[in-house]
């Protein structure tokens, strides 16, 4: 399962890249309304940054103003996918755009029947929203188990995309599911980090070398002797 980040937060996207694990993002016209600046600079961006592919979402309610909007956004950057919301105008601005070449993210998928409607329309992805269904007390992992067990036999190129996680759990749901893509916001990421086991085995492992400091001086000499690295 690849990760994309969720986020208008250009800092966010800087400081998650950095680990050198994300594949690319999303953001959407709430994540866009909380942060200065312009929605065209912060988009290209995050795409410069994650070199991947980014969702910029439409907000027009009908299929021609989302084409419209969607084939602008997507100009912006080559690495702009058109994320457009789930609606029967949506279907339809998802085939239009789609059978122009663009890439779609159809986004706010809530059920299998959904993601079939998404697939047929020949979108990219199709973001099913597991904190939003828990939310409702609906079980998302059973909505998302059903969706890609739907989509599946069909043979269908329609990546399921784990969207709107909300802990880590969420996570390695959506992957052991067989979800293609997990977006996932940097609090998240960095919960992933956690573990106390690992806290302490790297405070043990640094103070039982630093308990020989002759080791300590070895290794030091060893990089020292390396030649500069380009
Ligand atoms: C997906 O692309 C959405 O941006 C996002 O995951 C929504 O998450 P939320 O339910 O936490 O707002």
């Amino acid at each position: 399962m690849r990760f994309f980040i969720d986020t208008g937060s250009v800092a966010e996207v800087e400081e998650i890249a950095a680990w050198g694990i994300l594949s690319g993002a999303t953001t959407n016209p709430s994540l866009l309304a909380k942060e200065d600046g312009e929605p065209a600079d912060i988009i290209r961006r995050i795409c410069d940054l994650v070199g991947g592919p980014v969702s910029a979402e439409v907000v027009s309610d009908d299929a021609a103003g989302m084409v419209e909007e969607g084939r602008a956004l997507a100009k912006l950057h080559e690495h702009v996918v058109v994320k457009v919301p789930f609606s029967n105008e949506g279907l339809a601005a998802t085939k239009e755009l789609s059978s122009q070449g663009l890439r779609v993210n159809m986004t706010l998928v809530f059920s299998a029947n959904q993601a079939l409607l998404t697939a047929q329309a020949g979108a990219t992805y199709a973001s099913c929203f597991m904190g939003r269904l828990d939310d409702i007390s609906i079980d998302s992992s059973a909505v998302v188990e059903e969706i890609v067990a739907t989509l599946r036999p069909g043979g269908t190129t329609t990546q399921v995309l784990a969207a709107s996680i909300r802990h880590p759990e969420h996570v390695v749901t959506a992957a052991r599911l067989g979800c293609e893509v997990a977006t996932i916001p940097a609090k998240v990421f960095r919960q992933m980090l956690a573990h106390p086991l690992t806290e302490q085995g790297r405070e043990r492992f640094k103070a039982d070398w630093e308990s020989r400091p002759e080791f300590v001086e070895w290794l030091r000499e060893l990089v020292s002797k390396q030649p500069a690295s380009a």
